[in-house]
């Protein structure tokens, strides 16, 4: 394990941010100084700082990919704007068929509209406790009614997840297409016009407890070699 220094003075939350996002042993309320990286996180400078005044931490991708989990428990604190912007911008950089982009956001975070997202999906429960939903929905205009608006929305789905849980949030997704109800309802609750058609909801906040590490699903029997 790296034993690595961080400065006690951050202007923007950094720390905590590393903190609560796994990527350091230790607690955004202990004093500042000195944190413990894990194995596969990196020390870096963090952008908009002084070289020399502040290091902050980077969780390397393979590292967010192999722990994220799904989170269903959060506290009440809000997710800052330029988070959900950066979660944003790393689902809308997912790839695409022919680069169609056939995506839109739907950023829910009134109350009464999530609650009723709770009431439409029934293993959505979490969502009464989320400070906000995402909406993932596919434009099958975008998309050219080629039918591939499931696979480039699910992969700006997984960055997103990804994204998430490097930026210390916790998330889960919530299936909605194809289960033809789910999807009507949520077409009348959120006015969608014909043609966008809801994937899944994203339930995230803060997690309520550091998330256990997952279990590892690499099966060897599921690989083939050059053929069945
Ligand atoms: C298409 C899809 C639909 C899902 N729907 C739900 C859901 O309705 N409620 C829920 O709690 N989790 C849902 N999940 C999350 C899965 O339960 C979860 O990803 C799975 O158990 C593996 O756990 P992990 O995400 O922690 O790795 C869904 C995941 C996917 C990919």
């Amino acid at each position: 394990m790296f034993h690595g220094k961080i400065a006690s003075v951050c202007p923007c939350s950094s720390v905590d941010r590393a903190a609560a996002s796994g990527a350091v042993e230790g607690s955004s309320s202990l004093p500042r100084g000195t944190f413990y990286l894990t194995p596969g996180m990196v020390p870096v400078l963090w952008e908009g700082c002084l070289p020399g005044v502040f290091f902050g931490v980077k969780m390397e991708t393979l590292q967010a990919i192999l722990t994220r989990k799904s989170v269903r428990e959060y506290t009440t604190q809000p997710v800052p704007d330029e988070m959900v912007r950066e979660i944003l911008e790393a689902a809308m950089q997912a790839p695409s068929a022919m680069n169609r982009q056939p995506w839109h956001f739907i950023l829910v975070g009134d109350r009464s509209q999530l609650d009723a997202l709770a009431a439409i999906l029934r293993f959505g429960q979490m969502l009464k406790t989320a400070p906000l939903g995402i909406v993932v929905c596919g434009d099958l205009e975008l998309d050219k009614q080629r039918g591939y608006w499931v696979q480039d929305c699910s992969a700006a789905t997984q960055n997103l997840l990804v994204a998430a849980h490097d930026r210390g949030l916790g998330a889960v997704w919530l299936g909605v297409y194809p289960v033809e109800e789910r999807v009507l309802a949520l077409k009348k609750l959120l006015g969608l016009p014909e043609q966008v058609v809801p994937l899944c909801v994203i339930s995230l906040g803060y997690p309520a407890a550091k998330p256990e590490p997952p279990e590892k699903r690499f099966d060897p029997d599921r690989l083939h070699y050059n053929r069945w």
